[in-house]
């Protein structure tokens, strides 16, 4: 049986201390040109004990600029300010992984380069949801998503060699390895959206080949940039974020796209769950789009790397459950990290968690709700 603080050999490449992820989470604390900073390198330095950290999502181009203040990876100053953050963390002991992604029709022209519409798999918007950008008075808000173009089959080729800049600046940033974002409805889960999807060309959604052939093609890309054991691929199946409508092809999707990245020695797959407000956030329902374990039970005999499971942990008990099915190899926390830097020490020792506050979770370029939460005062007893 597996212990939550067993080591992994993550991909044959990547040791790793423990089987706890700090997950992804955008934080929107950047400097001047979506360039990372002081303040980031110390927040991620706090959760260096993380075996590994995921970043916040980075944009691999200008045309990515969905939110405000998220970090880019294609500017020289944006490489050299990544390159304080990993400084920080190899620093501190800690394995950092950059997750990379395009945001796809999740943007508005105020955001993009020269006032252009978002690019989309087609001209379909994400109608109910939000980007964060300035409004018609300049200032930064929540804006609904501008109607996207679909982009030309040659641009999306051509995005692929985007995505092989990205990953080489990644590595050249000090990064111990890739991870690319391929679900809440960005634009590699646009493209694997069967109901999305209705493109007629080599990238359409019909054949499970086409639909899923940008994502391969940028795997592959990755995994040439880095060799094979550094890249990991997250997905949401089922996940309904940013207006992405129910496809009824998922677990075909979900089942090829394993297979596919095993024979490319992707080193993890990255599973997360959602949980979507159903009707008035205020009220508090929601729904949960998940991967049941017959699912999981299926993308584990079809993928030879590690599964990381995201969404919903909170204690000791519940993650080492979540190991004990036997489906997957690594847990993920996303929330609880933001209130606890030492997260892994606090759930070895049984000590009580600090609670976030939502209302920081992405205020601009400030230390408040980011890098002010101490870590627990260890009692002089307690073993390493
Ligand atoms: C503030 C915040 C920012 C997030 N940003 C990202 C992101 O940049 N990339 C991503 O893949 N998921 C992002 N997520 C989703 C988390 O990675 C995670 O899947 C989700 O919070 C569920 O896990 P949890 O219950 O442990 O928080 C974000 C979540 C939060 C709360």
């Amino acid at each position: 049986m597996v212990d939550l603080f067993d080591p992994l050999l993550l991909g044959g490449a990547v040791p790793l201390k423990k089987r706890i992820v700090m997950a992804p989470m955008t934080r929107t604390r950047t400097s001047e040109g979506d360039v990372p900073n002081e303040l980031m390198a110390t927040y991620y330095g706090q959760r260096a004990s993380a075996g590994p950290i995921v970043t916040e999502v980075i944009n691999a181009a200008p045309s990515s600029r969905g939110y405000a203040l998220m970090p880019g990876i294609y500017t020289e100053a944006q490489r050299q300010g990544w390159r304080l953050v990993t400084d920080e963390v190899h620093r501190h002991g800690g394995t950092i992984f950059a997750q990379i992604f395009h945001v796809g029709r999740m943007a508005h022209p105020s955001l993009m380069p020269n006032g252009e519409a978002p690019w989309g798999v087609t001209e379909e918007r994400a109608e109910h949801s939000d980007v964060f950008a300035p409004g018609p008075d300049g200032k930064l808000s929540y804006i609904r998503a501008g109607t996207p173009r679909r982009l030309r089959t040659d641009e999306i080729s051509a995005l692929v060699g985007t995505f092989s800049r990205a990953f080489a600046n990644a590595r050249q940033a000090g990064f111990d390895g890739v991870e690319i974002h391929a679900g809440n409805g960005y634009l590699f889960d646009q493209f694997l959206n069967s109901a999305l999807n209705t493109r007629a060309d080599r990238y359409g959604g019909g054949r499970v080949e086409d639909r899923t052939r940008f994502l391969i093609e940028v795997v592959e890309a990755a995994v040439r940039e880095w060799g094979p054991g550094r890249v990991g691929v997250r997905m949401s199946p089922f996940g309904q974020f940013n207006s992405m409508p129910a496809d009824p092809l998922v677990e075909e999707t979900l089942l090829y796209v394993s297979d596919q990245l095993g024979r490319r020695e992707v080193a993890y797959l990255h599973l997360v769950y959602q949980l979507m407000p159903t009707g008035n956030m205020e009220t508090g329902e929601f729904k949960e789009h998940y991967v049941s374990h017959a699912v999981l039970a299926q993308v584990r005999a079809t993928f030879p790397g590690a599964i990381i499971w995201c969404g919903g942990f909170t204690d000791r008990e519940g993650a080492q459950a979540a190991l004990d099915t036997g489906l997957v190899d690594l847990i993920a926390f996303g929330r609880p990290y933001i209130a606890n830097p030492d997260l892994a020490e606090r759930l070895k020792h049984d000590w009580p968690l600090a609670e976030a506050d939502r209302s920081t979770y992405y205020t601009r370029r400030e230390e408040v709700g980011y890098t002010d939460f101490p870590a627990y005062p260890a009692p002089r007893n307690a073993a390493a």
